[in-house]
């Protein structure tokens, strides 16, 4: 196991009516910043539960994040923070707002020019401004991590940012939220979370048993619980195990001590910011052809993924390896999710190219676990991702 460090200073409040509790965690005195997406928390009673449960705080809001966040709109809520004096930020939404949210902690306090820099020059934030966040659709664990992911339309970029000041002070995790989420959406989360879990499992055996196992049980949870949110989203017993799991998966516990791939998601990023594909379809997309392309590398963990997770005993390590990859690929296509890029454009031509070059010009030479994966492998990732 390697060395670590580990702090999470996320305060989690779990369960059925925890949206009450938010009074008692905001300051009283604090003028407070509801920010939300495109309106679906006023049309399942949340926004209701939110703002009764701060009717002695002083509240404006701001509407409208989109799916993916997009700077510019971020920008209108940071001019809506400067006027207004705003001192906390509250995001009631999926991980579009609530990494919205966290881009708007940084920017309040940053002292740069433009606050898009924080993206491109990696600054990471030691200090934002304080903020707690009411999750509405479990996927990312963007509630209870410091990263957050933010597009710009105009250049087509999607870029990652974070730091030690990003934690939320507070999340709250009530799974009785996931009643209104449509399948698109939950499906998406399903395979969010699974992936996350894959980029820091599926890499080299590290001698890191706990780790190991806590993932394969986050794994083993989500393939339970899959079939029971998708056929009763009111299920409150695989509700909740589903909207812990997605935590779990990326609150930072799973990684420690052990190396982490995170390259599908690098990839994957790059064909929202080409083609606004649903973030969880793109790792789907890309996650075959990677463990096929990587798979000398990976195949000890592959092979232990299979036998653990997937119970495939028969064969030799390579056969399990296989079938592996196989079965993952299967699971997200049970969950009507489609692994094809040309499956969702037909102006696929040319991606991987465009891709790789996108790498290149930002000096990404070395992804994945053993730093490796050069513009060129990443080509040809993509290519058989087609
Ligand atoms: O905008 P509204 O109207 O609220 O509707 C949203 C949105 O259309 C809807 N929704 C959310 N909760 C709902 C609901 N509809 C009905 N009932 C509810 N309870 O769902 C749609 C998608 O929401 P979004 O927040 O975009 O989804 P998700 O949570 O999957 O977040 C995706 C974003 O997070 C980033 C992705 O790249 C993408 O931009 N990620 C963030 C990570 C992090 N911060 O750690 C890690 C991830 O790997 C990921 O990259
Ligand atoms: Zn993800």
């Amino acid at each position: 196991m390697k060395n670590f460090e580990y702090k999470n200073p996320t305060k989690i409040l779990f369960g059925k009516g925890q949206i009450e509790s938010i009074k008692n965690e905001i300051p009283t005195g604090a003028k407070i910043l509801l920010l939300y997406g495109g309106g679906s928390i006023k049309k399942n009673g949340i926004y209701e539960q939110v703002k009764t449960a701060l009717s002695q705080h002083e509240v404006i809001e701001f509407g409208g994040i989109p799916a993916n966040p997009e700077y510019d709109i971020l920008m209108e809520a940071l001019k809506v923070i400067k006027e207004k004096k705003v001192t906390y930020l509250l995001a009631v939404g999926g991980g579009s707002v609530i990494d919205g949210t966290k881009f708007l902690s940084s920017a309040a306090l940053y002292e740069g020019e433009e606050p898009w820099e924080i993206l491109t020059n990696k600054i990471p934030t030691k200090k934002g401004m304080p903020f707690g966040t009411v999750l509405t659709l479990p996927a990312t664990g963007s509630e209870m991590n410091s990263g957050a992911v933010i597009t710009r339309k105009a250049t087509k970029e999607k870029l990652t940012m974070g730091g030690p000041g990003l934690f939320p002070q507070f999340s709250v995790l009530d799974p009785e939220v996931i009643h209104s989420i449509p399948e698109r959406q939950l499906v998406n989360g399903i395979t969010d979370a699974f992936t996350h879990v894959l980029e820091q499992y599926l890499t080299y055996p590290a001698g890191a048993f706990l780790q190991d196992r806590i993932s394969e049980s986050i794994l083993q949870t989500l393939i339970e619980v899959a079939p029971k949110i998708l056929k009763d989203p009111r299920d409150y017993t695989a509700a909740s195990n589903f909207m812990w799991s997605c935590t779990m998966a990326l609150n930072g516990l799973i990684q420690k001590g052990v190396p982490t791939d995170w390259a599908i998601h690098a990839m994957g990023h790059e064909l929202t910011a080409l083609y606004g594909i649903d973030h969880a379809r793109t790792l789907a997309v890309i996650a075959p052809s990677h463990y096929q392309y990587n798979f000398e590398a990976k195949k000890e963990k592959l092979a232990q993924y299979g036998e653990r997770v997937w119970k495939i005993s028969e064969g030799s390590l390579e056969e399990k390896a296989s079938k592996a990859i196989e079965r993952t690929e299967k699971f997200f296509n049970d969950l009507g999710i489609e692994t094809k890029l040309s499956e969702y454009t037909q102006d696929y031509e040319g991606t991987a190219e465009e891709i790789a070059k996108r790498f290149r010009n930002r000096g990404w030479e070395g992804l994945g676990e053993n730093q490796n994966l050069k513009p060129e492998d990443v080509e040809q990732i993509v290519t058989m991702s087609y």
